[in-house]
Formats: structure tokens, C-alpha cells, sequence
């Protein structure tokens, strides 16, 4: 059975009062849930300690948004993938669609990210998607393959065992168009595929979450669909009853 999850993605929202309160409201909603759905919350690294406090004794986990390529060191304005396995983290989020488009990420980099997250025993959420020029082309599904190849096949077998993807179509982010359930289910499969021809029977195991304006009242149709593995959330996840409420779509 493969693992389900409901990460929240706060991107560069919430001040720290703001962000401690959210996640004080997911703990307090989480019950409502089976615990057979596993809730991530990834604020910004300001308020990482605060909420890991906030989140004690609740099996709601945490995880940041991005790391740093490199270990430690002269690198100004940089946090360590070390740092926030020191404050409680079990997860970060590696090439979302806004790093890769606004602060250049590329596959050369995410390869020395994804070397620390492993290093500190943290499991990484790997985005991948298409752009909507991408996706009008018919070149989604060698998009998402490339991003892939280039990072997620460096893995070992060890390492691609704790892995989890979302794939986040460009185009869905943030606009309130959500890709149909058998978009998602069309990608995810072949997504699947791709892992496969790699890991061979362990992509069976992998996680993929959809990404992508995805709500309360959109959540069941898209989990529902066979290798749909659960959410990466943005705006939704910014308001507790909304993210739990994500939640219970895998108990429609
Ligand atoms: P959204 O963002 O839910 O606001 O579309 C998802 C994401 O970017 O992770």
C-alpha cells in the first residue's frame, strides 16, 4: 500500500504568529481524518521552530520548501538542508515550478539538493510538470520524463525508497484550473512508468501527488483515480478547514 499524503505548501505566506495558529488549527482538525492520511505543513524556514513546537505530539509532520546545494559554508542567504533537519523537519520540497521558473533551478543544481536532503536523513517531495505552451505542444509527457531523468535516476535504490513526486502542472498552479482527474491519472501512470523502467517494482511504492488548485470539493474525484497518491496544497492549504477538508477526499 503506498503511503497518502497531504502536504501543505505555504510558500512565502503567513508571518510567524500566522503561521504557528495554521498549524496549531491542522492539529486541532486532524482527527477528522483517518490517520491512514499523512499531513505535511511546509512554512517558511522563519517559522519552521515554532510550528515544529506548535505540531508536537500531533502526527501531523513538517517540511520546508527548499534547501541549499551545498553542505555548509561561505554560501550568504543559504539554509542547510542540515539546519532544517535540526529543527524538526522530515521533508523538503525540491523543484517547484516557482524555483525552477524565478530562481533558475536547474537539474544540475536539484542533484546537489537532493545529495544533502539524503545526507540528513530527510525525505524529499521532487516536482515535476509542464508548462501550459508545454502541455498545448503535447510535450507533457517528455517534459515531466526529462525532469526525471535528470534528477530522480542519479537516485539509488536505497535513496528512491524514500522519495516522494508531485507533479504540478504549471498551469494549474495558483489559477484556480485544475487538471481533470484523468489528466492527472494519465500522467501519474506514465510518471509511474518512467520511475518504473528505472526502480523497476519499487515505483509501485513511490507517492505521486497532484499539485495544482486543488481544493476541498475537487480533492475526492482526483484521489480517487488509482495512481493519484494524494496533494501538494497551496492556497488551500493556507486555511486549516480547507486543508483537512483535503483531506477527506480520500474518504469520499
Ligand atoms: P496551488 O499551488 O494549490 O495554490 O495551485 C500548488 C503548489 O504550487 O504547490
Amino acid at each position: 500500500m503506498r503511503k497518502k499524503i497531504v502536504a501543505g505548501n505555504w510558500k512565502m505566506n503567513t508571518l510567524p504568529a500566522e503561521g504557528v495558529e495554521l498549524a496549531k488549527g491542522v492539529v486541532a482538525q486532524r482527527g477528522e481524518v483517518c490517520e491512514c492520511v499523512n499531513f505535511i505543513v511546509c512554512p517558511p524556514f522563519t517559522h519552521l521552530a515554532q510550528v515544529a513546537e506548535a505540531l508536537q505530539g500531533s502526527t501531523v509532520e513538517l517540511g520546508a520548501q527548499n534547501c541549499a546545494a551545498e553542505a555548509k559554508g561561505a554560501y550568504t542567504g543559504e539554509v542547510a538542508a542540515s539546519m532544517i533537519a535540526a529543527l524538526g523537519c522530515k521533508y523538503v520540497i525540491l523543484g517547484h515550478s516557482e524555483r525552477r521558473q524565478y530562481y533558475g533551478e536547474t537539474s544540475e543544481t536539484l542533484n546537489k539538493k537532493m545529495e544533502q536532503v539524503y545526507a540528513n536523513g530527510l525525505t524529499p517531495i521532487y516536482c515535476v510538470g509542464e508548462n501550459l505552451d508545454e502541455r498545448e505542444a503535447g510535450n507533457h509527457f517528455a517534459v515531466c520524463k526529462q525532469q526525471i531523468e535528470e534528477v530522480v535516476f542519479n537516485l539509488t535504490e536505497e535513496q528512491f525508497k524514500n522519495l516522494v513526486i508531485a507533479y504540478e502542472p504549471v498551469w494549474a498552479i495558483g489559477t484556480g484550473k485544475t487538471a481533470t482527474a484523468e489528466q492527472a491519472q494519465e500522467i501519474h501512470a506514465y510518471i509511474r512508468e518512467v520511475l518504473a523502467s528505472k526502480f523497476g517494482a519499487a515505483a509501485a511504492e513511490c507517492p505521486i501527488l497532484y499539485g495544482g488548485s486543488c481544493k476541498p470539493s475537487n480533492a475526492a474525484e482526483i484521489f480517487a483515480k488509482e495512481d493519484v497518491d494524494g496533494g501538494l496544497i497551496g492556497g488551500a492549504a493556507l486555511k486549516a478547514e480547507d486543508f483537512i477538508g483535503i483531506g477527506k477526499g480520500f474518504m469520499a
